[in-house]
């Protein structure tokens, strides 16, 4: 066991866990942040995803004892001008269905509108490729990104 002080939504949070533990479990257990989900376990669905410095990480694969200083934000912290319009977009088009897929997806839309205003189809496609949804909500969730991206503009 070691402990680690982690930077979570502008605040820190210290965890008492074995090095090797995933920062999931340190965000879920430590921090009772439980919004961010445990899907695969094995970094191929997207579920736990989370920003670290600002890149969506999955965070199911990210040892705690790699984290560092770095800056996490999960969904219960996200507060970009893209990160609202997509959660706004979200609730516009009901994009969730059984929702356990989402605060992942919602995670990977705000990092890709931060880095490209205006995604097209196939930006999105790429963008969001790693990040499962078992309803297949998938053509609301490219119509919820164009939907945001269309609020952001001017
Ligand atoms: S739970 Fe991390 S990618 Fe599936
Ligand atoms: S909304 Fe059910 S898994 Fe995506």
């Amino acid at each position: 066991m070691a402990a680690y002080t982690l930077k979570i939504n502008g605040g820190e949070h210290r965890v008492d866990v074995d090095p090797q533990t995933p920062l999931l479990w340190a965000i879920r257990d430590g921090a009772g942040l439980t919004g961010t989900k445990y899907g695969c376990g094995v970094a191929q669905c997207g579920a736990c995803t989370v920003h670290v410095d600002g890149q969506p990480m999955r965070s199911c694969a990210l040892p705690v004892s790699a984290v560092g200083t770095s800056e996490i934000t999960t969904i219960e912290g996200i507060k970009s001008r893209e990160a609202q319009a997509v959660q706004k977009a979200w609730v516009a088009l009901d994009v969730p269905q059984c929702g356990y897929c989402q605060s992942g997806q919602i995670m990977s839309a705000a990092s890709l509108l931060e880095l490209n205003p205006k995604p097209t189809d196939n930006d999105i496609d790429l963008a969001m490729n790693g990040n499962i949804c078992r309803c297949a909500t998938y053509v609301r969730i490219r119509a919820a990104i164009h939907d945001a991206a269309k609020s952001l503009e001017g």
